[in-house]
Parts: structure tokens; C-alpha cells; sequence
């Protein structure tokens, strides 16, 4: 091997490697320290104790940035070699990937939409990857790494959407995920009616993860007309919070007979299905579509387990007519800051209904699915007005024990 002639001689090589180690472990350092200041500059400042309700009342700026950063470290997770981030947490796979959550498509087999938005990113091909990164060191303190993980622990619902079926209880659902201290599950779990045997570990499993301060939900309507439901509840805990999403019985029953023929398009008509003796006059009252809207009759069973403070009726006429107006009395009922506002709602002139702006995850519009909201076939008024006497009775009576007049029956 050539050498210059200054390192021919074994003291002037050994002075150079010793140069040539001190320089490299010079620059090894300032490297070090240059990625510590960067780092540094992105801690978040010391937890506060009121960081602890920050979730539930972000009044200051460091609140709202905190509430953010909740939400980011729940939309992402890490998979090795890809980013996936789950705009709409109805997924459970995709792309043989597991999604925090175990919220499935499952919901679609329960009649209601399973809309799946997914957007996938590779390393480096995603902008934004960059900030999202530094959000979430900011929280957990370990620079530059998405927990594989995920953040939070699964738990319980500690408020449950129970009911009605066609009652408007994923317009309800949809909008209060907007909230930033609220963490629903998508598909409907119906654990306390069909799936009770699986065990509280089964259901708390399917749950999103939450951080302090957030609440967790789910939806499955068909609790309210379950007999065993509200003891059930109440076994897993007697704080739970219920809410029931009414709409005037009669449109209700119609809805849902919609939706059955949207399946079975062979069905009869609702006219038949409506009488046990069409000459008589007399109501199938085993029919779901009609048995779901005597409120009352449910209502009572439920009262046998909690007690009127516990439980909250949503108008479904006015989640539509007045959205926020409705939403504000949800969030005040789970002790949540008034977040969803009219300001996150428009209307839809081709959908006919409520819009949000920003859905949860996305900064675009979004609408619920084409199974919301359908048009109703044309049924004979004589019917109707069978069904709105039928009715009326059990309706006063529901008004009379939620202390609220629905205005069904003007
Ligand atoms: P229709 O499809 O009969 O109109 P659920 O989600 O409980 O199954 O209720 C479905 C009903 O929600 C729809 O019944 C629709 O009227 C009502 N709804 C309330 N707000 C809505 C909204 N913003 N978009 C679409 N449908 C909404």
C-alpha cells in the first residue's frame, strides 16, 4: 500500500488515526446535540393538574393543542414498513393490517352503513408524516417513533346509545364522535342482546382505546327493546349513561319496514303487515316495526334499573331540524364542554339532512350513507291514521314520564 511521505513513518500514522478518531467522535457529538436541541424545542411543558380534565374542558390554547394530539396518537398506527391512518375507525382490516379497535364492517348485517374510508400512506411518500411524528413525541416522550401499541387502554362504555332502531342513532353517533373527549365504537357491538355469553373482556376487547378524560361509547339500538338489557347495564356498572334516540313512532315504523324491503324486496306490503285482521282494525302489535315504538312500555322496563337522570331522550325530528341544539343537550348530559356546535353542521340540500363539515378525522364534508335517509314508499293515510290512534295513548304516557312533549301527536 503507497503512503504519502508524511505518514511513511509509524509515529506520523498513529498521531493521524488519533486525529481522525478524535474528529469523527467531535462530530458524532455535535450531531448528538443538534438533534437534543431540536428535540427540546418540541416537549410539551410540564402536565398541570388541570391537564388531567384538560380533554373535557380545552378552554386554553395548550388544552385545544392537547385535545389534538389525543386525537392524533388514536388515528395512527404503526405497522412495520407502513403508516395506516384510519379516517373512519369502521374498519377492523385492511390490507391484512390490524387497526386499533376492533370496529368491523359488521354493522352493515345490523342494517346500518358500514362506510369504510381508509387512507394508506408508504413512508416518505407522506408529507405531513413529519408533523404527525413530532405530535406524538410531544406526548410520549419518545422522539421520533410511533408506539406500535397505540395509546390509552380499552374501556368500558360509559355511555350507551341503547335505542330506537331508526330513531337517528348513527346521525347521533357520527356527530358526537366529533368531539374530541369522546371514543366510539362504529359497528354495533350488541353484546348486551346477542352476544352476552362472550363476556365483559370479549366486549370491553372490541372497544377503541381512550386517554384520560375521554368517554367511551357504543351504539346498538335494539337494547331498548331488549328485556334483559338494562339489568345487564347495570351489572357491568349502575353509572352507566343511556341514551335513547326517539322519533315519532309512526315515521319510525315505516323506516324500518324501508329498510326491510330494501332487502327483501318480496315482503308484503306494509299495509298487511301492519293488521292482524285488516276489517277489524286490529295492529299486529308483535310486529317489530310496530312493538319498537310504544316507547312507554320499554321506558318502564329500563326504570326498573336507572333512574330517570341516567337516561337521555334525543328527539330524532330535532337532531335533524336543529342538530346542535340537540347536541348541546348530549354533551351537557355527559358532563362535556360544549365543543359541537353549529358551526360544525350544514345542510345538504341533495341529502336532505344535516351535514357535518369536518367529519371526525377528515377535513372534508361528510354525510351519512345512502342508507340514511331514504325515501318511503307511499303508505295508505287510512293506515297511517290507525297508527297515529293506536299510538297516541302510549305516546302521552311517554311524554308524561320523560317530562319532554315529542310533538308526535299535533
Ligand atoms: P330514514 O332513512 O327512514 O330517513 P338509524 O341511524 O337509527 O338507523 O336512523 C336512521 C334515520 O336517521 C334515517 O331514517 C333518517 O331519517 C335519520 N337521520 C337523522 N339525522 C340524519 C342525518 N343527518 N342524515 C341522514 N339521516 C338522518
Amino acid at each position: 500500500m503507497a503512503f504519502s511521505p508524511v505518514l511513511a513513518d509509524p509515529l506520523s500514522r498513529s498521531i493521524f488515526k488519533k486525529f481522525a478518531v478524535m474528529l469523527c467522535s467531535l462530530l458524532t457529538t455535535l450531531y448528538f446535540l443538534h438533534s437534543l436541541t431540536d428535540r427540546c424545542s418540541t416537549m410539551p411543558s410540564p402536565v398541570r393538574a388541570s391537564d388531567q380534565v384538560a380533554g373535557l374542558f380545552a378552554s386554553d390554547l395548550h388544552d385545544l393543542r392537547s385535545v389534538r394530539r389525543k386525537r392524533l396518537l388514536q388515528k395512527w398506527i404503526s405497522k412495520p414498513g407502513a403508516i395506516y391512518r384510519q379516517a373512519d375507525r369502521q374498519a377492523t382490516r385492511y390490507g391484512g393490517a390490524m387497526f386499533a379497535g376492533s370496529e368491523s364492517l359488521r354493522e352493515e348485517h345490523g342494517g346500518d352503513d358500514g362506510a369504510l374510508r381508509v387512507e394508506l400512506s408508504l413512508p416518505g411518500s407522506v408529507s405531513n408524516l413529519d408533523i404527525l411524528t413530532r405530535d406524538v413525541d410531544m406526548r410520549t416522550g419518545s422522539p421520533g417513533k410511533l408506539s406500535p401499541l397505540g395509546e390509552g387502554t380499552k374501556k368500558l362504555p360509559q355511555a350507551i346509545i341503547i335505542g330506537v332502531k331508526k330513531g337517528g342513532t348513527r346521525a347521533l353517533l357520527e356527530f358526537l364522535r366529533v368531539h374530541p373527549d369522546i371514543r366510539a365504537v362504529g359497528a354495533e357491538p350488541h353484546f348486551f342482546d346477542r352476544n352476552y355469553d362472550n363476556g365483559l373482556e370479549w366486549y370491553r376487547d372490541l372497544m377503541p382505546k381512550t386517554l384520560e378524560g375521554q368517554i367511551t361509547m357504543e351504539k346498538t339500538p335494539s337494547y331498548f327493546v331488549t328485556r334483559e338489557a338494562p339489568a345487564r347495564i347495570s351489572a357491568m356498572s349502575r353509572d352507566t349513561k343511556v341514551i335513547v334516540v326517539v322519533r315519532d313512532p309512526v315515521t319510525r315504523a315505516i323506516s324500518d319496514y324501508t329498510q326491510t324491503l330494501s332487502k327483501k324486496p318480496d315482503i308484503p306490503s306494509f299495509e298487511s303487515l301492519t293488521f292482524k285482521n285488516r276489517t277489524t282494525g286490529l295492529i299486529d302489535t308483535s310486529w317489530s316495526a310496530i312493538q319498537i315504538g310504544i316507547y312507554a312500555k320499554h321506558l318502564d322496563n329500563w326504570l326498573q334499573y336507572f333512574p330517570m337522570e341516567q337516561i337521555l331522550f334525543v328527539s330524532g325530528e330535532r337532531l335533524i331540524s336543529d342538530p346542535a341544539g340537540e347536541l348541546g343537550r348530549v354533551q351537557d348530559f355527559l358532563g362535556l364542554k360544549r365543543i359541537i356546535t353549529d358551526k360544525h353542521f350544514y345542510f345538504n340540500q341533495t341529502k336532505g339532512f344535516p351535514c357535518l363539515k369536518k367529519a371526525e378525522g377528515s377535513s372534508k364534508p361528510h354525510c351519512l350513507g345512502k342508507t340514511k335517509g331514504r325515501v318511503h314508499p307511499n303508505i295508505d293515510p287510512e293506515v297511517v291514521q290507525r297508527l297515529r290512534d293506536f299510538y297516541r295513548p302510549f305516546n302521552m304516557k311517554f311524554y308524561q314520564m320523560t317530562g319532554r312533549i315529542f310533538g308526535w301527536d299535533d
